[in-house]
C-alpha cells in the first residue's frame, strides 16, 4: 500500500517535472527562459537541472495529470495541487520558474519555484510528503556524488548549486534553506570526510555555518568554511569574480572551529586585558570538547598561535578547565 503510493507521487512527479520542462521550451514560457538566460545559466546547464516553468493559468498542471489518469487526492499528496471547500482543487504553483528536487537514485521528489522578480514568497517549495523528507535530502546530491572531489561544497540555494556546477565545481549541493540537520550530516558522510560551507555572507549565513559545524563534526564529518564576502553568495561571487577566484577562496577556507572561534570574538572587547582573558576562557571551554589529545592539542596550538599566547599557558587553562567542568 504504501510502497505502491510512494510509487504512484513519484510517477506523477516525474511527469509535472517534464511538464514544466516542456513549458519553459514553449512559447508561453518565454519569460521564464529569459528570466534564467539573464541569470547566465546556459541551455545545456537548464536542460541538465531540468529547470521548468509553471504557467500562468492555474490549473494547467492539473488538468493534465487527471488526463493522464491521476486522482485529485493523489496529485494533492503529491503537494503539486491545493485543495479547498471554496476554490476546489488548484495547482500549487503558478507563474514560477521551477526547480526539480531529486534524490540520489535520481527520482524527482519535489520542487522549488521561484517567483520571476520581487514578489512573495521568492521561493515555493513542495510541502513534505511520503516521498520528500527536506532533512535528509540535499539538492544536487544527485550530481554532486560523482564528482571527483573528495569533499562537497555545500551552500543555501538552488541558484549557488546550478551557478557552482556551472562554472565547474560539480561537487556542489545545497540544503535548500532549512538548517543542516544529522539527517543531512549522515547522508553526506557516506560520501566525504569534509565539506566547505558556503553559505552567504549574510548574519543568517553565517549563524547557519555556526550551527552546521559541530552537527557535522558530530557525524564524522570535518568543516571548513569559504567567505563570499563582499557577495551575497556564491552565486553573485562567481557571477562577478569567477571560477579561479572562487577557487582561491577554497583555497583560503577556514576550518570550522577557527571560524566560530572568529565569530565569538565581536562578544568580547578584544582590545582590553579583562575582555581578551575572557574570550581565552571561553576558547578553553571549546576546546576541551576535542577528546581526542593529538587534536586537541593541535588546536591549542592553534589557537595560540592566532591570538597570540603561549602554547603551554593555554594548554594549561584548558586542563584546567577540563578538570572544572568534571
Ligand atoms: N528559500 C525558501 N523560501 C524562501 C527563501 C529561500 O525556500 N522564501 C530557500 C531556497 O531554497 C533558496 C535558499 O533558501 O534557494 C536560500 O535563500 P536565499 O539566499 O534568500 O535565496 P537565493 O538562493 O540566493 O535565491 P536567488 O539567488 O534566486 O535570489
Ligand atoms: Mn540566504
Ligand atoms: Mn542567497
Ligand atoms: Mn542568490
Ligand atoms: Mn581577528
Amino acid at each position: 500500500e504504501r510502497a505502491d503510493l510512494k510509487a504512484t507521487l513519484l510517477e506523477v512527479n516525474k511527469l509535472a517535472a517534464k511538464y514544466f520542462y516542456a513549458q519553459l521550451k514553449s512559447e508561453s514560457g518565454k519569460t521564464a527562459h529569459e528570466y534564467l538566460t539573464d541569470r547566465q545559466l546556459s541551455e545545456e546547464t537548464i536542460t541538465a537541472f531540468g529547470l521548468g516553468y509553471s504557467n500562468k493559468y492555474s490549473n494547467d498542471l492539473h488538468k493534465y495529470l487527471r488526463a493522464k489518469g491521476y486522482s485529485d487526492e493523489i496529485i494533492v499528496k503529491a503537494g503539486l495541487a491545493n485543495m479547498d471547500e471554496k476554490n476546489g482543487i488548484y495547482d500549487k504553483f503558478w507563474n514560477r520558474v521551477m526547480f526539480p528536487i531529486m534524490d540520489v537514485n535520481n527520482r524527482v521528489i519535489g520542487f522549488g519555484g521561484r517567483v520571476m522578480g520581487d514578489g512573495k514568497p521568492k521561493y515555493l517549495n513542495s510541502p513534505e510528503t511520503p516521498v520528500f523528507d527536506k532533512s535528509r535530502n540535499l539538492y544536487g546530491l544527485n550530481r554532486a556524488r560523482t564528482s571527483r572531489k573528495s569533499y562537497f561544497l555545500i551552500c543555501e540555494g538552488y541558484m549557488d548549486v546550478i551557478s557552482l556546477h556551472q562554472a565547474g565545481f560539480t561537487n556542489a549541493v545545497a540544503s535548500l534553506g532549512t538548517s543542516l540537520t544529522a539527517g543531512h550530516a549522515a547522508l553526506l558522510k557516506r560520501y566525504v570526510g569534509e565539506v566547505y560551507l558556503t553559505y552567504d555572507s549574510d548574519e543568517a549565513g553565517t549563524k547557519a555555518a555556526l550551527r552546521a559545524v559541530p552537527i557535522l563534526k558530530d557525524a564524522g564529518v570535518n568543516a571548513r568554511v569559504i567567505r563570499m564576502d563582499p557577495y551575497k553568495d556564491p552565486d553573485e561571487f562567481i557571477k562577478n569574480l569567477g571560477a579561479a577566484a572562487f577557487e582561491e577562496r577554497i583555497g583560503k577556507a577556514r576550518n570550522g572551529f577557527m571560524f566560530s572561534l572568529e565569530m565569538l570574538e565581536c562578544s568580547y572587547d578584544m582590545t582590553s586585558p579583562e575582555g581578551k582573558t575572557e574570550f581565552l576562557r571561553e576558547a578553553a571551554r571549546r576546546l576541551t570538547g576535542f577528546e581526542e589529545e593529538i587534536e586537541r592539542n593541535n588546536y591549542i596550538e592553534a589557537v595560540a598561535k592566532a591570538y597570540h599566547v603561549g602554547y603551554e599557558e593555554l594548554h594549561k587553562l584548558v586542563v584546567k578547565t577540563a578538570v572544572q567542568s568534571g
